[in-house]
């Protein structure tokens, strides 16, 4: 069967004036990037700037405050905070401040939301495990892999049937979303996360986790995909389109063997069910 081709001008015309109408990230997240981007970063400014944002500033102070960092004295000012979880550890809040800042104009946020939020624990247990990107870029990568969807997906919702059709035979999300659309979720996503000016790094692996041998850095987005993939297969963040085939190339990417998967299966199966517990908890104690 050969795949209708569309050519969606519309559609790729409505979602690009989404794209411009997107709210910019907010003026603290992105001046408290601008800072950390310094070597010689000054922590105490860092900590002024983000003491204006109260839900970024409690955020910090809970990590630093959590079990984890626990035994010690309290932190009690964000500067303290920022000082006991590492710069790193920062960086992952205000991502996943822009993330929710994000979907908290989809109505598609619950779905998505519990399914990044799995996958990006997934992807930091695999950078772990397997040696082959950062874990704290990893879980950041996972937490925003899809964000395109939620400026695609009310168009892609009348052709679902048709297109998971398609991907049932074989054919690969990407190349089902830009036949019928005119584009896709990773294009999509990776032009968001430009637009908010997040590193080369972060914008590839959003851009090309359904591709990842297109990127100038391939681990990354592997190591997002095949934490996708695990989740998919979990059941968590499926829509009607099922669950598309793994990009070729991936595992050779992440230079392992397919006959370990089964081996990693294992061992990532209580990380999705312990971060997927996790979101319930924060779901119900909203
Ligand atoms: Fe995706
Ligand atoms: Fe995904």
């Amino acid at each position: 069967m050969t795949i209708p081709s569309t050519q969606n001008v519309a559609v790729v015309e409505s979602v690009m004036r989404e794209l411009t109408r997107l709210r910019p990230l907010p003026a603290v997240v992105m001046q408290a990037f601008h800072l950390l981007a310094d070597p010689q970063v000054n922590i105490n400014r860092v900590g002024q700037v983000l003491t204006a944002d109260q839900v970024i500033a409690a955020q910090i102070l809970r990590h630093a405050n959590s079990a984890y960092y626990g035994g010690r004295t309290p932190c009690t000012t964000v500067a303290d905070g920022i000082v006991r979880i590492g710069i790193r550890q920062v960086k992952s809040v205000l991502y996943s401040a822009a993330a929710s800042q994000m979907l908290s104009v989809s109505q598609m946020k619950n779905d998505l939301f519990r399914h990044s939020q799995v996958v990006a624990a997934v992807a930091r247990r695999l950078a772990t495990l397997l040696h082959r990107a950062d874990p704290e870029e990893a879980f950041t990568a996972g937490l925003l892999h899809d964000i395109g969807k939620l400026l695609l997906d009310r168009h892609a919702r009348p052709h679902y049937r048709a297109m998971a059709e398609l991907i049932r035979q074989g054919y690969s999300l990407i190349r089902v979303e830009e036949k019928f659309l005119g584009t896709d979720h990773a294009t999509i996503g990776g032009l968001i996360a430009e637009r908010w000016q997040f590193p080369r790094v972060l914008v590839e692996a959003i851009r090309y986790h359904h591709a990842p041998t297109l990127s100038y850095q391939p681990q990354l987005p592997a190591l997002v995909v095949y934490a996708d993939h695990f989740v998919l297969q979990a059941g968590i963040g499926l829509t009607p389109l099922g669950i598309p085939p793994l990009p070729p190339d991936t595992l050779q990417i992440l230079g392992f063997k397919p006959e370990r998967a089964d081996f990693l299966a294992q061992i990532i199966q209580p990380e999705i069910e312990l971060a997927n517990d996790q979101f319930e908890d924060t779901i119900g104690s909203r």
